[in-house]
């Protein structure tokens, strides 16, 4: 990556904790081509994309968006529409599981509140055999993460499981432990803006620690989500399986609403497990801007499509 690229992600990834752009970007509902990344405001809307994702033998994860709370009583609401959304796709049918942000059920705010919520929303999943992935968010919420995994593990919900971010330092030696541990986990490059001191600030390094940490997984034989559109990382899990007689069964590509939409399909059709993450609700503005800051030519299409208007 370039110095301008790299500034100019910089610039993106501290606008994506703005609370002033944020508040007038939710104003304005979907606009702005954040529809592309979204699938709609409500829950109906993102059940409807699943929907849709299913009838092309892709499978969805639903996430209602919403980070960076304030207090307990929005940790709360959080929780109910999760607990919500998890009875909406029993009642539809759809093939999807939920993923959810720690820091959303209250985790920052008070850690015990968070576990709690988090537990709720488990449990459920656990009674109508639905799984619920913690998405990992920024560096200060890594531990306490994966602790709270271990912890919903113990006590015996095993329908869980979280992700681990290529990009950082301390993955290699993470991973080792969760895959000790039998522990689900999604790997990905990471999508925040942490220090050099803790993350490879190279994206060489951050591809090459993305290619170690998927063969470990891919041969200690213990599922695992490989959540990229990198075509050169899918076609490395696509050798890794073949090489270390890997079934099919036992790990799935995932992607994100919107983005490389044809390659999705073609994973499909090539008998692959894929998933797409599907993003739904009113607070779409700092999920939009790390879709941004991930590729500058997405600036250009959202330009484009505020002008098309
Ligand atoms: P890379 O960024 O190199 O992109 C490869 C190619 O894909 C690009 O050349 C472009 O063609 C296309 N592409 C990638 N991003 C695009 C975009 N925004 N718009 C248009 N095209 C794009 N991160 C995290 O820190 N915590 C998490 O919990 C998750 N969860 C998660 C779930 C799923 C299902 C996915 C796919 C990703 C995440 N991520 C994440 C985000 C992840 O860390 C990473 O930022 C993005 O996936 C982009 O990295 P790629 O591996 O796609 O490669």
């Amino acid at each position: 990556m370039d110095r301008v690229t790299r500034m100019f992600r910089s610039a993106l990834l501290a606008m994506a904790g703005n609370r002033v752009a944020e508040s007038i970007a939710s104003r304005c509902g979907l606009k702005l081509g954040a529809g592309r990344f979204v699938a709609g405001e409500t829950m109906e809307q993102a059940l409807d994309q699943a929907r849709k994702l299913n009838e092309k033998g892709i499978m969805a994860t639903l996430d209602h968006l919403g980070e960076g709370i304030r207090d307990l009583t929005e940790a709360q609401r959080y929780k109910e529409e999760v607990l919500r959304l998890l009875d909406g796709i029993e009642a539809s049918g759809v093939d999807a599981n939920v993923s959810i942000k720690p820091t959303q059920m209250g985790l920052a705010l008070n850690e015990e509140a968070g576990y709690a919520h988090i537990r709720e929303i488990v449990s459920k999943a656990k009674t109508l055999r639905n799984f619920v992935r913690l998405d990992m968010e920024n560096s200060p919420y890594t531990s306490a993460t994966i602790e709270t995994v271990r912890r919903l593990r113990a006590e015996g919900l095993s329908n869980t499981g979280t992700v681990i971010q290529a990009y950082l330092r301390r993955s290699e030696w993470d991973l080792r432990r969760i895959t000790a541990e039998k522990m689900n986990v999604r790997l990905v490059k990471g999508a925040y803006k942490e220090p050099g001191a803790i993350a490879y600030p190279d994206m060489k390094d951050v591809d090459d620690s993305f290619k170690r940490l998927i063969s470990a997984r891919l041969r200690s034989g213990v599922y695992t989500a490989v959540a990229t559109h990198d075509e050169r990382m899918i076609e490395w899990t696509k050798f890794c399986a073949s090489g270390f007689d890997v079934s099919p069964s036992s790990f799935e590509f995932q992607m994100l609403y919107g983005i490389r939409t044809p390659l999705q399909e073609r994973l499909a059709r090539e008998g692959f497990r894929i998933r797409c993450y599907v993003p739904y609700g009113r607070m779409w503005y700092p999920y939009f801007v790390r879709r941004l800051a991930e590729r500058p030519a997405n600036l250009l299409f959202i330009t484009k499509s505020i002008f098309k208007r």
